[in-house]
């Protein structure tokens, strides 16, 4: 038996170290051929490699065009085309790259963010869900149908910690969160690559805005970024390790300054801890015209100097901005630039081009049979559809009056977005063209469907997402008389948040509060979807309205998704990747925040206390709160040890209990504060969690595992340090919602 163990063993081993070194083999050979076509290539072609231009369909940044792109393409001179998409146009542009003397294939980048065809949750949404599998299928089905449709390459996944909700493009990412904005990151590259590069199937990634973008002061787009150094490494970087360690093929620079540098030519971020510290291979992309905006930013004088700070910081292709292009023969000629920069900068993206296959087959992603299967497969439906009820956040569920019954006599729907059906897809969105809206499941055909014939849905639009017109009211007061209930669709419109959509007002636009307090006075039950693409601020509807529902933007099965979870088909299991506060005037606001030397204690005395005079200390809704229609019991915390070494480990259980009525599931969160450390430590941070599902009276023990990595921070010496000390160990459904609590310490 040990003999037939050893033997198992030694099999398996050269097993792997044969797999090994056929990985090896296959990069050496990659590395060999990147070599001989660097080899053949001229200065102009080398840097045409590095330049990227968009196709003129569709416009996502601040326009140039160029009339004779083909001809540049022709010549060499273009690595790669964005915006660009469907078999026959990336088919087109391919075939005139063939033409070219090299016939290097083109790179066919897209913002393909949350979803292609299929739209799914915004990012943010989906983060809600706190259901990694569920994420990286969403992520998965976006590449399968991009790939499908001529597309190499996505500019996803966004990783910016984001703490200011007035940013607009706070939609795109995974909230405020690092430990969970690193397990969704390494979760959306994971998807998106599927199993390796090349397969038809899958898309490089492109971890985006290195770095810090999130931080944009103010909470105003394209703004600079002031932080220390313990910040970034702690908050910001976190997810950008996570998603370079899952073997991301790409990078993104950003728009902003990063304590006076621009993050185009920042050579600490680019070369010194992504290609140096963190080994990554792939290659790093401008963000649009970022290059040529370094003059704007006052670092660099003209085009010829912002190409020199960005090639010298490491940034390998060139978006839109032409400056490497204009520039880079230029500044080899000088001596300014050692052409083993630029020949580092083409090997790193012929590289891709190899591994994708496309040298062999530069019109490996352009089957236009295989772009139908993947544009018409009703199992990505399916699946945007379970995201999207699993990224609702049931907020406030007074008296029980969620789930409706299918069989409610009468309800009135009312409100600016229950008939839209491009409103559900949230910025963000892909316009596949030949593909009409009618695909996209409006609120109004997904409450429509799933009530019984016996059942009456009644409509009034009430008011308009902006503006004061009130003329509707009357219409939406009479059918909510004449209903059993009322359901209100009300929030943000699509565009109002997104890239270059920040605002100082998050409040819910127009008259639409107004409304719902004429609502309230029928006396009729009413239950409040919010569709938005951040936390808005609306007090009113949080304090008066008996239910409601975050419905952010869910894509296009928005209507079903709405409806499963309104009826009770699916029993709501979000909670919030981001805190809600009470006002603009709270931001910003996250649960991770240091202490102070003088803490609020309550909210009953703020003399002489880190406060507002006006405010109250807490936010609206707090990092990882959401109800469900069921209730859940934690009990019997058990530690293995309360004190541990930093070679050992404390296991931990606890036992949840289904003590409702329905099926659901709960994310069971735990946080760990760090009572004194050489630096200040947040009053607690999210260190794990566990998404499970429990039938009514259904109880099970979860573990978790705390090891030395955990209890670990950056020292003021940007050192990854576990200190030997006291630790506090609190379990709960929210950030603020602890139900049980322990403590334990690490000794030397
Ligand atoms: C955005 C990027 C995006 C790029 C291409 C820029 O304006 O910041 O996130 O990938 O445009 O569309």
């Amino acid at each position: 038996m040990i003999i037939e163990k050893k033997w198992a063993i030694c099999i398996f081993l050269l097993f792997f170290l044969n797999c090994l070194s056929v990985l090896n083999a296959q990069q050496s050979m990659i590395d060999y051929k990147v070599d001989s076509v660097l080899r053949l290539m001229t200065l102009d072609e080398k840097i045409g490699q590095l330049n990227q231009y968009n196709d003129d369909h569709l416009v996502t940044g601040p326009v140039t065009i160029d009339k004779d792109k083909a001809t540049q393409i022709r010549q060499g001179q273009v690595g790669s085309l964005l915006n660009c998409i469907g078999t026959a146009r990336t088919k087109k542009w391919q075939a005139i790259a063939m033409q070219s003397r090299l016939k290097i294939p083109l790179l066919f980048g897209q913002d393909v963010i949350h979803g292609f065809k299929t739209t799914f949750p915004i990012p943010l949404a989906e983060a809600a869900s706190w259901d990694l599998e569920a994420i990286k299928l969403s992520a998965h089905i976006a590449a399968t149908e991009a790939a499908a449709s001529g597309i190499h390459w996505t500019f996803a996944p966004m990783v910016d910690i984001a703490r200011d909700p007035r940013w607009g493009r706070i939609m795109e990412g995974a909230g405020e969160d690092p430990y969970l904005g690193s397990l969704i990151a390494k979760a959306r590259v994971n998807g998106f690559q599927g199993k390796e590069l090349g397969d038809t199937d899958a898309v490089m990634a492109c971890v985006k805005h290195f770095a810090a973008y999130g931080a944009a002061i103010g909470g105003r787009d394209y703004n600079s970024v002031d932080m220390s150094d313990r910040q970034l490494w702690e908050v910001y970087l976190p997810p950008f390790k996570a998603a370079a360690e899952a073997g991301a093929a790409t990078f993104m620079n950003a728009f902003n300054d990063l304590n006076g540098i621009p993050a185009t030519g920042n050579a600490y971020l680019q070369r010194t801890i992504l290609k140096g510290k963190w080994g990554f291979k792939g290659f790093i992309v401008s963000d649009w015209g970022s290059i040529g905006e370094m003059i704007d930013h006052g670092t660099v004088k003209n085009g010829y100097e912002a190409a020199l700070s960005a090639i010298t910081a490491g940034n390998d292709m060139d978006m839109e901005s032409r400056s490497y292009k204009n520039n880079l023969a230029q500044l080899v000629k000088d001596h300014k630039v050692d052409i083993r920069l630029v020949d580092e900068s083409v090997s790193r993206i012929l590289r891709k081009k190899f591994e994708l296959g496309l040298f062999e087959d530069p019109y490996k992603f352009c089957n236009p049979i295989r772009e139908q299967k993947a544009l018409n497969n009703p199992n990505h439906a399916n699946a945007a559809r379970q995201m999207a009820a699993k990224s609702i956040v049931l907020l406030k569920n007074e008296n029980q009056l969620l789930p409706l019954s299918k069989n409610t006599k009468t309800i009135a729907f009312i409100g600016p977005l229950v008939k839209s059906l491009k409103q559900n897809k949230g910025f963000w969105d892909v316009e596949v063209p030949g593909v009409d809206s009618n695909f996209i499941v409006s609120q109004w055909e997904g409450i429509k469907h799933k009530l019984n014939a016996t059942s009456t849905l009644l409509y009034a639009k009430g008011c308009d997402i902006e503006g004061d017109d009130k003329t509707g009211f009357p219409e939406a007061i009479k059918i909510a008389t004449e209903a059993d209930v009322v359901i209100l669709s009300i929030g943000e419109r699509r565009d109002m948040s997104g890239e270059a959509k920040s605002r100082s007002n998050i409040n819910i636009p127009g008259v639409q509060e107004e409304l719902l307090k004429a609502l309230l006075a029928t006396g009729k039950p009413v239950v409040v979807l919010i569709n938005a693409g951040r936390p808005l601020v609306f007090n009113y509807t949080a304090d008066n309205a008996p239910a409601i529902l975050y419905t952010w933007w869910l894509g296009s099965e928005a209507g079903n998704a709405i409806a499963d979870v309104i009826f009770g088909d699916y029993n709501p299991s979000a909670k919030l990747p981001v805190t809600f506060p009470r006002t603009v005037g709270q931001i910003p606001i996250y649960y991770s925040h240091f202490n102070t030397g003088r803490p609020v204690i309550n909210d009953s005395n703020h003399l002489y206390k880190s406060a507002y005079n006006d405010l109250s200390i807490l936010p609206k809704y707090e990092f990882g709160y959401g109800l469900s229609y069921t209730k859940f019991n934690y009990s019997h915390l058990q530690l293995s040890t309360h004190k541990m070494k930093a070679s050992e480990q404390i296991e931990l259980s606890v036992t949840i209990t289904n003590t409702g009525k329905y099926t659901g599931e709960e994310v069971v969160q735990l946080y760990l504060r760090d009572r004194v450390g050489s630096i200040v430590r947040p009053v607690e941070e999210l260190k794990d969690f566990i998404k499970i599902k429990l039938n009514p009276n259904e109880s099970r023990q979860v573990r978790f595992v705390i090891n030395k990595e955990k209890l670990s921070f950056y020292n003021k010496n940007l050192e990854w340090v576990a200190e030997p000390g006291e630790f506090d160990l609190m379990i709960g459904a929210s950030s603020a919602d602890i139900r049980l609590k322990d403590s334990f310490e690490l000794v030397n």
